[in-house]
């Protein structure tokens, strides 16, 4: 019995001595702030000359394939700011549809603030509650699609074994591309055709905002398969499935 007594207590004591440390809680990152009513207000109804967001990126949030507008509901509240500002200064040009350099630049810092803030809080912490794209639809619709099974390797190991090798993306943007922010934005359940098109822009270098060009490296060791397989992954990859060590951020972060 006191054998028995001793042993569960140190199983305890060693569980609870490496637990914490392997199921981390959403790490050590203030959560933000900002005025959710307005954040709210301009992205239904827009202000002044800037329409409403929900115009492009859905009444959700999570983006339109055919638009080639993101998920931005549930995206991190300081990464969404950083890119709004990078968009009101040009440092980040839209050369998709060339409409959110002047979004950006008809908001308030104020503005760009409460409606990233807003934003970030638009998230139900359930599996479920992103839907990436539909890849057999873009596929209908002709977009040339990747191969979700190699998608999964580059995510999680990248590619070592070449002469232009490209890291996991898993180092930066974490599990399923959960992100890690300040910096590091979600990528998983994003829509395919924005993940498409940024790595592409990161490639050509006709998108520079990222910080000591972490991205463009990245992208310049990318084939076109790479970007279409990496992406067809990750449209559809969850934060919240097995084998994420650690708990997805709540709203607000
Ligand atoms: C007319 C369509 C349109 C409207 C309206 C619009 N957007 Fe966008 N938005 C886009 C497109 C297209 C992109 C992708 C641009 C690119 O490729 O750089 C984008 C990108 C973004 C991004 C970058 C996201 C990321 O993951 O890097 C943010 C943030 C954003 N929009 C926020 C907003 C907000 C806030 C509003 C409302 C004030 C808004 N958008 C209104 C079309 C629109
Ligand atoms: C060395 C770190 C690093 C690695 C590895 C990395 N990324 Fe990134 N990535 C970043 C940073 C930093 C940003 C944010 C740039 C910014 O601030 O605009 C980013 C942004 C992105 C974006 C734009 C997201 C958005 O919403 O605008 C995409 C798409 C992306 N990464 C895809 C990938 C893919 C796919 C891989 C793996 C093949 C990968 N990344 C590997 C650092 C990295």
């Amino acid at each position: 019995m006191k054998r028995l007594v001793t042993a569960i207590s140190v199983a305890a004591f060693v569980v609870g001595a490496v637990v914490p440390s392997l199921v981390m809680s959403s790490p050590q990152y203030p959560k933000g702030s900002g005025d959710v009513a307005n954040g709210k207000s301009i992205y239904e109804n827009g202000k002044g000359s800037v329409p409403a967001c929900s115009s492009c990126h859905g009444q959700d949030g999570t983006g339109d394939d055919a638009l080639g507008t993101p998920r931005i509901a549930g995206q991190f509240w300081v990464f969404l700011r950083k890119q709004l500002e990078d968009y009101a200064t040009d440092k980040r040009l839209d050369t998709t549809m060339f409409v959110m350099n002047d979004n950006a630049k008809g908001l308030s810092a104020q503005d760009r603030n409460d409606v990233s803030f807003y934003l970030s809080t638009l998230t139900t912490g359930k599996a479920d509650e992103y839907k990436g794209s539909d890849l057999n639809a873009l596929k209908e619709q002709g977009v040339e699609v990747g191969l979700t099974h190699k998608g999964k390797t580059l995510v999680e190991y990248g590619q070592g074994n070449r002469a232009k090798p490209v890291p996991s993306c898993r180092a930066c943007h974490g599990y399923n591309g959960r992100g890690a922010p300040p910096i590091y934005p979600q990528i998983g359940l994003q829509k395919y055709v924005y993940l498409v098109n940024q790595l592409k822009k990161w490639r050509d270098g006709s998108r520079t905002n990222d910080p000591q060009s972490q991205m463009q490296k990245v992208a310049k060791n990318m084939t076109d398969e790479d970007i279409n397989n990496a992406a067809a992954y990750l449209t559809n990859a969850s934060a919240y499935s097995l084998g994420n060590i650690m708990q997805p951020y709540e709203r607000g972060y």
